[in-house]
């Protein structure tokens, strides 16, 4: 497992999305070959699809044989509320890019049969070819998409209750009233997040501290689902200064040292 320790969430933000624009040129993606990205929500990401947006204006990047898959979706919340992972998407990303819309795939929270939606997903991923690189968020339980503490660490996408603690850390987005936040969502599982051919993890803040110390210093453990990275054969860590508070001096220093080359630039667009 890779862990890139950037200055300040800028940085972070900066490099993730010129790693993410060079490995969609690189594949030089076609109609009947895209490039497969996992996407996720909250504020983690948001630096990261301004950038890719900004990459996009420019013209170094096209996301026009570019093929999306969303983590997870609320259950029950209308696409067109500015909390729903839809609304989200289009905002921070797709509505700023050249992306087609039958390429984005998002979960349906609103879907009558919720089961079938979730299989399905699973089975338009595989028809896909799988995804390519998954770019992920967590919460500050450790929790990777909706896959709470105690989720088994090869599922597949479901509907998941929300811990209370994730429904209190998502109340800001609702009026800072956490009866109105969902009580479920349909999300990826562990184990599809783990069949992406790369998984590149934001970690941003001091709330973030302990679960980076959990999935860098500690072992895989269901209680933290994030920790299933250091299984994953091309995981990356990419993280901020505040969110190493809780690890050891020694490794920070460590893998300063290591990554000391790629950190020094960005990455390559070509
Ligand atoms: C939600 C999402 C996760 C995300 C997490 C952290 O729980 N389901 O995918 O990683 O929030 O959000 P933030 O980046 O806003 O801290």
């Amino acid at each position: 497992m890779r862990i890139l320790i950037h200055e300040n969430y800028d940085t972070l933000s900066k490099w993730v999305a010129h790693y993410i624009a060079g490995k969609i040129n690189r594949a030089k993606p076609t109609k009947e070959n895209p490039y497969v990205l996992g996407l996720p929500t909250g504020s983690s990401p948001v630096g990261t699809y301004k950038q890719l947006v900004q990459l996009y204006k420019e013209d170094k990047v096209s996301f026009e044989n570019v093929v999306t898959f969303n983590m997870d979706e609320y259950v029950g919340l209308a696409e067109d509320h500015p909390q729903s992972y839809h609304y989200f998407m289009w905002h921070h990303l797709f509505d700023h890019v050249d992306i087609k819309k039958e390429n984005v795939n998002i979960l349906d929270g609103n879907a009558k049969d919720l089961d079938r939606e979730c299989d399905q997903f699973e089975q338009k991923i595989k028809d896909a070819g799988g995804i390519d690189l998954f770019l992920g968020g967590i919460g500050p339980d450790g929790h990777i998409a909706f896959n709470e503490p105690g989720s088994s660490l090869s599922s597949r996408t479901r509907i998941k209750t929300l811990t209370y603690d994730t429904q209190v850390a998502n109340s800001r987005f609702f009026d800072n009233d956490v009866n109105k936040v969902p009580k479920t969502a349909l999300t990826v599982g562990v184990g599809t997040v783990m069949d992406s051919k790369e998984l590149v993890i934001i970690i941003s803040g001091y709330g973030k501290a302990r679960a980076c110390q959990k999935v860098v210093e500690e072992g895989v453990n269901h209680m933290w689902t994030v920790s299933m990275l250091q299984l994953h054969r091309r995981g990356m860590i990419a993280c901020d200064e505040e969110a190493t508070m809780e690890l050891k001096v020694g490794t920070v220093k460590y893998f300063k040292d290591i990554e000391s080359e790629a950190l020094r630039k960005l990455p390559s667009l070509s």
